[in-house]
């Protein structure tokens, strides 16, 4: 079956990527890690990890995937047969990541919901923690199911379903069309109406403070990898999938440059409101900005909430729009790593779009259920880490070896080239993409591996093994289990 997804032009192309990237990671991540991580001097790691990682990167993604105008999965078995182990590995575990995105996905719709009428009341720290997630920091509240959460979550898959179940031009193609451009306007109006509070001065001069001693550790340039690639949502076979509906006159350097430029403006700009607004609330509280400051969890559902509480009636607008910005950035996240699955499921076993996505609804949508307790946000951390720190650093190193050198990047860079309208590319491409890429990728992973043998408890090792099971198990049913398709191993090539 070959793949009659198309999108209906090169600019959906980009939307749809920049849909992807915008997301969670540069909401509810990024503010946090520029902060933490030295302040103006995170910049020097930051823009080392986009030059020497993420564009480079991102063009041999696109490209390898715009050749093969296929999944993830397929694309593999044409490379090499013997890896189609591999092959699944990369879409299950990005599948585990969309399971525990989802979540975060509904717990920001709860906010969303609240902020209508301020419903996390005057302490939203107590709120979060113990009357909305209950958390138990451990695994021993696994069976005590919150319902409320669970029907948030519940909603987010089926926005997913009934975006995804579409043809790409109804579906996916649409939503991206009207709400990447939504999102940039609504998070321009609500940063520019933080910087004028009063107080922000004071917020930003905390972010930029540059802390060059933290320079020399290995910490900060991990956390700039880390961020990009999350980010960037490079590797993870979202770029690949989208990059493999585009048309033939497509030029994928500028596209992936633009992707890139947009995603760190839209993180960089957010950064600018967030602390602005801590700013303001340092202003009014008394207290520093270094103590109000936290992550991701806390800081997006208990700082801000706090904010939206002292600006009173003007916190009833500006809080349904953050929350919203959220929403929208991280559902048309999720529709990007959904579909690297699902694309690869329909590819094998000759579904329909529709029963592929309705299939896999369901199971996601049940397991999410596992996070809708109150072990939630405890196993939701270390799947976090499971698929950030472990699983997905390393198989993007394999991608990399495997695109670079048995694909041979070489082979794409007349046609890279004679596409683009920026930037040309040539043998610094083909050095990064052999030996600097994967090199910066096996060193990124050992730290990871490092970060998480230090955290060990018994507890944290069942879920990481837990994990590791459900990977391995279900990358090998659909390993094993016979293709339905006729054309499982038929793939056209698009760059002769
Ligand atoms: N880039 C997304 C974010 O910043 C996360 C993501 C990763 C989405 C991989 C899809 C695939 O939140």
């Amino acid at each position: 079956m070959t793949n009659i997804n198309k999108w209906e032009s090169n600019i959906i192309f980009i939307l749809a990527m920049i849909g992807s990237a915008v997301g969670l990671g540069n909401i509810w991540r990024y503010p946090y890690v520029l902060y933490s991580n030295g302040g103006g001097a995170f910049y020097i790691p930051y823009l080392v990890a986009i030059f020497a990682l993420a564009i480079p990167f991102i063009i041999l993604e696109y490209g390898v995937g715009y050749n093969y105008q296929s999944s993830f999965t397929k694309a593999i078995i044409k490379l090499k047969p013997k890896f189609e182990f591999y092959g699944w590995i990369l879409p299950v575990v990005v599948f585990i990541m969309t399971i525990y995105y989802s979540t975060i996905i509904g717990w920001d719709g709860i906010y969303l919901f609240l902020s209508f009428f301020k419903g996390w009341g005057a302490d939203p720290n107590t709120f979060l923690n113990v009357n909305l997630l209950q958390t138990t920091h451990s695994l021993s509240g696994v069976f005590n199911f919150i319902p409320f959460i669970a029907i948030f979550i519940i909603i987010g898959w089926f926005i997913i379903w009934f975006i995804s179940h579409k043809n790409l031009d109804e579906g996916l193609g649409k939503v991206c069309k009207i709400f990447v451009p939504l999102l940039f306007v609504i998070m321009i109006f609500i940063v520019i109406f933080s910087l004028t509070l009063p107080g922000a001065n004071i917020g930003l001069a905390e972010l930029f403070n540059p802390d060059w001693s933290l320079l020399w550790h290995f910490d900060i340039w991990m956390a700039a990898f880390g961020q990009i690639f999350f980010s960037l949502s490079l590797g993870m076979g979202a770029g690949f999938t989208y990059a493999s509906y585009t048309n033939d006159d497509i030029d994928l350097i500028s596209s992936g440059l633009y992707v890139v430029i947009a995603n760190s403006a839209f993180e960089n700009f957010t950064a600018l409101g967030v602390f602005s607004i801590l700013g303001y609330m340092s202003l009014q509280s008394g207290t520093p900005v270094s103590e109000i400051v936290s992550q991701g969890t806390t800081l997006i559902f208990v700082a801000y909430p706090q904010v939206f509480n002292i600006l009173g009636s003007i916190g009833l607008i500006l809080g349904p729009l953050f929350f919203f910005t959220v929403y929208v950035a991280g559902i048309t996240s999720m529709l990007s790593s959904f579909e690297v699955l699902s694309i690869s499921l329909q590819n094998k076993f000759a579904l329909s779009r529709r029963k592929a996505t309705l299939i896999l609804c369901l199971i996601g949508c049940l397991a999410s259920m596992v996070y809708a307790t109150s072990a939630g946000e405890y196993i939701l951390r270390i799947s976090d880490l499971f698929v950030n720190n472990i699983v997905i650093i390393f198989s993007v190193f394999v991608e990399c070896v495997l695109f670079a050198w048995v694909f041979k990047a070489e082979r794409l860079i007349s046609f890279f080239n004679s596409r683009s309208k920026t930037f040309k590319i040539g043998k610094w491409w083909l050095t990064e993409v052999k030996y600097i890429i994967p090199l910066l990728l096996i060193v990124i992973w050992f730290g990871g591996l490092y970060e998480l043998i230090t955290m060990k408890t018994t507890e944290s090792a069942i879920v990481l093994i837990v994990l590791a099971l459900i990977l391995v198990i279900f990358s090998l049913i659909f390993t094993l289990l016979p293709e339905k398709s006729k054309d499982w191993f038929k793939t056209e090539e698009r760059v002769k």
